[in-house]
């Protein structure tokens, strides 16, 4: 299984969404299955945004600590976002999320390596020098920050690019939008490479909650084909990583 970690440095950039996107079109791009885990230790959003329960959730699977982590028991602590994708929805409240990610995320990084057949989308919400998801960040395959290409959102995506520059943590950029500065101008103050431009749609939470499109014509929809794109060259580059991650 890979672990494809999304985060931001700051401002509510996108990385929610994307995620879900991204989750979205994972099969349909790859042909291989993918699980969308809520590790975002200011709490979860995708319960209350996508119209989910707010059980079973990251506490259920926790309960199951003494057990390895299945595939059995990880779906039972999944709902189906939009009727498709198999989510593990965090619990709204912060603090809740916080402590039970304490021993869960080591936990789901040593599930996720066992189970071959499942790729993971995993928000990690914004990362901090404690992050609870810290543990998933660091043995993710690839980790997508996300930003706006803004002004603002520079200065901390600079700083958090080169701790995780410095950590060895394959990471690559993804801009929501491509105004007021330039995207590639954008990865190239922080030393990243630039995964790819995220259309900035207005309805996306929306567009998203209807689900990938069950006709192909209708996912030739811009955000769509944004999303197939992305979800190729995050293949790609998790593909060609681990030699270059173990001569690293
Ligand atoms: N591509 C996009 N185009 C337009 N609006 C977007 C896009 N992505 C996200 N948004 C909007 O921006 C807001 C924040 O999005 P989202 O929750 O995905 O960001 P986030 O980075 O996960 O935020 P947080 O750091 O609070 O978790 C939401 O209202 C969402 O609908
Ligand atoms: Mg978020």
């Amino acid at each position: 299984m890979s672990i494809i970690a999304v985060g931001s440095a700051k401002a509510s950039p996108g990385a929610t969404s994307l995620s879900v996107g991204l989750g979205l079109s994972w099969e349909w791009t790859t042909g291989r299955r993918a699980v969308l885990v809520e590790a975002d230790g200011d709490g979860g959003v995708l319960a209350a945004r996508f119209g989910l329960a707010s059980v079973p959730s990251l506490v259920e699977l926790s309960g199951t600590a003494r057990h390895e982590l299945t595939m059995a028991r990880l779906q039972a602590s999944c709902q189906l976002l939009a009727g498709q994708l198999p989510t593990l929805v965090a619990p709204g409240c912060g603090e809740t999320t916080t402590l039970v990610l304490a021993s869960l995320a080591k936990r789901l990084t040593d599930g996720f390596g066992r189970l071959d057949d499942i790729d993971a989308v995993v928000d990690v919400g914004r990362i901090r020098p404690h992050s609870p998801a810290a543990e998933l960040i660091e043995h993710c395959d690839l980790l997508v920050l996300v930003t706006r290409p803004c002004f603002d959102q520079l200065v901390p995506l600079v700083h958090q690019a080169r701790r995780t520059i410095s950590h060895d943590i394959p990471t690559t950029l993804v801009c929501v939008g491509d105004r007021p500065y330039s995207p590639t101008e954008m990865a190239k103050a922080c030393q990243l490479d630039l995964l790819g431009v995220m259309a900035y749609e207005r309805r996306i939470a929306q567009a998203l909650g209807r689900g990938l499109p069950p006709h192909q014509r209708h996912r030739r929809l811009l955000m769509w084909r944004t999303l197939t794109e992305l979800v190729h060259r995050i293949q790609f580059r998790v593909q060609a990583a681990p030699a270059g991650r173990e001569a690293a």
